[in-house]
């Protein structure tokens, strides 16, 4: 599986997929990391493991599209097959989605589909719901709406505040990251499409 890593920031869960491919836990490797601002510090973390970067800024395409067929052109020039949203800040379209059908995953920071789009933590806490936690998910064309493959749950505490809630659920962003990137590695997802309803998302083994 080659990987075409998109982010817009720190890119801790980045440094997660990069571990995980060091260590062998998970089997592919990553192709290339693309970022729409330029200072990402997630571009460093990827010099640093040696991948390759490209800095993709959205302020120089007219429409959300023609950014997304710059996007499609550059995962492709790097041979990726599977793309992965990871603190990507801009909402992709069907020009990314149907040039890699059901291959592209995003991490979202709440137990969708409670709490999409941002600012997740303060959704939660301003809720007062007693656990939170993070979703990884097929995208689709809405916004944290695609077919769920995998949740993992903290607890709420009652001196939580956005931050430390956030830290709480970014340790488990970073395990479940990799390790269901690896069950696509694996080859052990299977996406059944159901006209009218929603597709519904098998893991096999
Ligand atoms: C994570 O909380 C992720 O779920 C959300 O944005 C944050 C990105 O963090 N989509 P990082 O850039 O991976 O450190």
């Amino acid at each position: 599986m080659r990987l075409g890593v998109l982010v817009s920031g720190s890119g801790t869960n980045l440094q997660a997929i990069l571990d995980a491919v060091a260590t062998g836990a998970l089997d592919a490797s990553v192709a290339v990391v693309i970022s729409n601002v330029s200072t990402a510090a997630g571009l460093t973390r990827a010099s640093n493991a040696g991948v390759a970067t490209e800095v993709v800024n959205h302020r120089e395409y007219a429409s959300r599209e023609a950014f997304d067929t710059r996007l499609v052109e550059r995962l492709r020039h790097h041979q990726v097959d599977t793309v992965v949203l990871a603190g990507f800040m801009r909402i992709v379209t069907r020009v990314l989605l149907e040039a890699f059908p059901r291959r592209v995953v995003n991490i979202h920071p709440a137990l969708l589909p409670s709490f999409a789009g941002v600012h997740a933590q303060r959704q939660a806490l301003n809720y007062g719901v007693r656990v939170a936690g993070c979703t990884v998910h097929l995208v689709d064309e809405g916004t944290d709406t695609g077919p769920i493959l995998a949740q993992a749950v903290v607890p709420v505490l009652d001196d939580d505040d956005e931050e430390s809630l956030g830290a709480r659920i970014l340790v488990q962003e970073h395990a479940l990251l990799p390790k269901v990137l690896q069950w696509m590695a694996e080859g052990r997802v299977r996406v059944e499409e159901r006209l009218g309803r929603r597709p519904r998302v098998f893991v096999t083994g």
